[in-house]
């Protein structure tokens, strides 16, 4: 196993100011609305969600990322191995974008519903929630390729060898905005922030795989020659199991609260050991693809939490959290 600290010398009660899952770097189960393919459970029985308080988290997050006062008194001890220093971060940033891509669902829902375009808060709301979706890409991702070879990709050929982002029920409802879906409403002036967002979300996307997978090949692209396999009920529950989560009667509220308490732990984990704590194994001329937006993307990362923090903030903040 990687170690960054003797395990000897790594005091599990010295939590600090972690509150997430067990112990930190611990993962939670995230629940979800019914999406896409993935269905509640008719057995479903309310979780009792962990305490969220948006004012505090959203101060923290400003601290931590330095987009606010200074956060002299926040402090968590370092993972006690890369391996799980990674995985949390593999498990927990998909578990933020599933949440990112609901309650952006919810915006493009309501405006379809009321057959308008996403108003000027809505549409700023969308660029920044695609700003934090490209954050947590960088986050997911931030492992070296050796170790994504070594754990992560082959967790995920074990789950389905053909195991593939294309399964994921939530992103359903913004794959039409982050495909290029001529939506009209897209056209406007103020929608600019946001097309440049969904377009460093494709940057960003193709950069990550570039670096982990050099060939670029997914494990749906390696056996759909042999096995293919369409999304459908059966890949959206090996997909949610995979990740942790679990479909019910969720209201947004409890989304936005789930995704603020996650945002902490990722900003905790991000002061402690940085994005790329085991740095980049970029080769030459494959780094300069999308260099640019990704590189834009990496300086801003804090901000852009801060940023989706508060905007989930308020949602958050219409009802108590209880799942
Ligand atoms: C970092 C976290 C990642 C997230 C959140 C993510 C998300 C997604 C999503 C949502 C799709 C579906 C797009 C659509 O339906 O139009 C997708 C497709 C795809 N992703 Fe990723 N992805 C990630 C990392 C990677 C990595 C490391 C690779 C490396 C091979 C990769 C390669 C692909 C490919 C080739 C597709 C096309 C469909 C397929 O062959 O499975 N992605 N991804």
């Amino acid at each position: 196993m990687n170690t960054l600290t003797p395990p000897a010398a790594y005091d599990l009660l010295r939590v600090g100011d972690w509150d997430f899952g067990d112990f930190p770097y611990a993962l939670e189960p995230l629940a979800m609305p019914p999406a896409g393919q993935a269905r509640a459970s008719t057995e479903h029985r309310p979780l009792t969600a962990p305490p969220c308080d948006p004012d505090r988290i959203c101060g923290d997050l400003r601290a931590l990322t330095g987009t606010g006062p200074a956060a002299g008194h926040l402090a968590v001890p370092p993972a006690p191995s890369y391996d799980q220093l990674f995985w949390f971060r593999w498990i927990t940033g998909h578990q933020v974008t599933f949440a990112l891509w609901r309650l952006m669902g919810r915006i493009l829902d309501d405006a379809a519903a009321r057959e308008t375009a996403p108003g000027p808060a809505e549409t700023a709301r969308l660029e920044s929630y695609t700003h934090g979706y490209c954050a947590m890409l960088l986050y997911s991702g931030s492992c070296p390729r050796a170790l994504y070879q070594s754990l992560i990709r082959p967790a995920m050929f074990l789950q389905h060898r053909g195991f593939s982002g294309t399964w994921a029920p939530d992103f359903a409802q913004v794959r039409g905005l982050m495909r290029g879906r001529p939506l009209p409403w897209l056209r406007h002036g103020r929608a600019t922030g946001l097309r440049i967002a969904v377009d460093t979300q494709r940057a960003v996307h193709d950069r990550v795989a570039a670096r982990l997978v050099p060939n670029g090949r997914s494990l749906l692209q390696q056996t759909i020659a042999e096995s293919p396999v369409r999304p459908s009920e059966r890949t959206a529950v090996l997909y949610d199991n995979f990740f942790m989560t679990l479909r019910g009667p969720v209201p947004d509220t409890a989304v936005a609260a789930q995704l603020l308490r996650r945002l902490r732990a990722v900003a905790l984990d991000l002061a402690v050991n940085g994005l790329y704590p085991l740095g980049l194994d970029d080769d030459g001329e494959e780094a300069a693809v999308g260099n640019i937006s990704v590189a834009a993307c990496e300086r801003r990362l804090g901000s852009v939490l801060a940023v989706a923090a508060d905007h989930a903030a308020d949602l958050a903040r219409q009802a108590p959290a209880a799942v």
